[in-house]
């Protein structure tokens, strides 16, 4: 099915240079993007985008490290594209991530993973509504 998912180029990844790069492999697994922006999160909105995690023992660290610089925030469309952005991110840790995703070739650790997205089709709705209006997201008309 046509879907959307949420994904975002964390800091490590931007310090890294690697926007474009990141793109690329999006676009050659035929996904668009099709709303995106820089953002340097404040501690608030870091906080309120992994609320799930409050609880859990890396929530500090994790909120540090997404508000450490800018991010980059996208909204992909095409077939199945949830599934399709988890496959080319790879495991969430890194070191067990599968040669050629984001994680193996961009991310240092588990916690600085370069990249982040939607897990399921009604978490990347609520997160593509955190950041992004109506209006923002942009369908291809040709
Ligand atoms: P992300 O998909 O952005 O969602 C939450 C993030 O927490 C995750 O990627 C990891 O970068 C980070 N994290 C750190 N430790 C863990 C852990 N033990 N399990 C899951 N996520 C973790």
């Amino acid at each position: 099915a046509l879907e959307r998912t949420f994904s975002i180029i964390k800091p490590d990844a931007v310090a890294k240079n690697v926007i474009g790069a990141i793109y690329n492999r999006f676009e050659s697994a035929g996904l668009r993007i099709v709303a995106s922006k820089m953002v340097h999160l404040s501690k608030e909105q870091a906080e309120g985008f992994y609320a799930e995690h409050s609880e859990r023992p890396f929530f500090g660290a994790l909120v540090s490290f997404m508000t450490s610089g800018p991010v980059m925030v996208q909204v992909l469309e095409g077939e199945n594209a949830v599934l399709k952005n988890r496959e080319i991110m790879g495991a969430t840790n890194p070191a067990e991530a599968l040669a050629g995703t984001l994680r193996a070739d961009y991310a240092a650790s588990i916690d600085e993973n370069a990249c982040h997205g939607s897990d399921a089709p009604e978490s990347a709705a609520r997160e593509i509504a955190y950041f992004f209006t109506a209006e923002e997201v942009c369908p291809r008309t040709r």
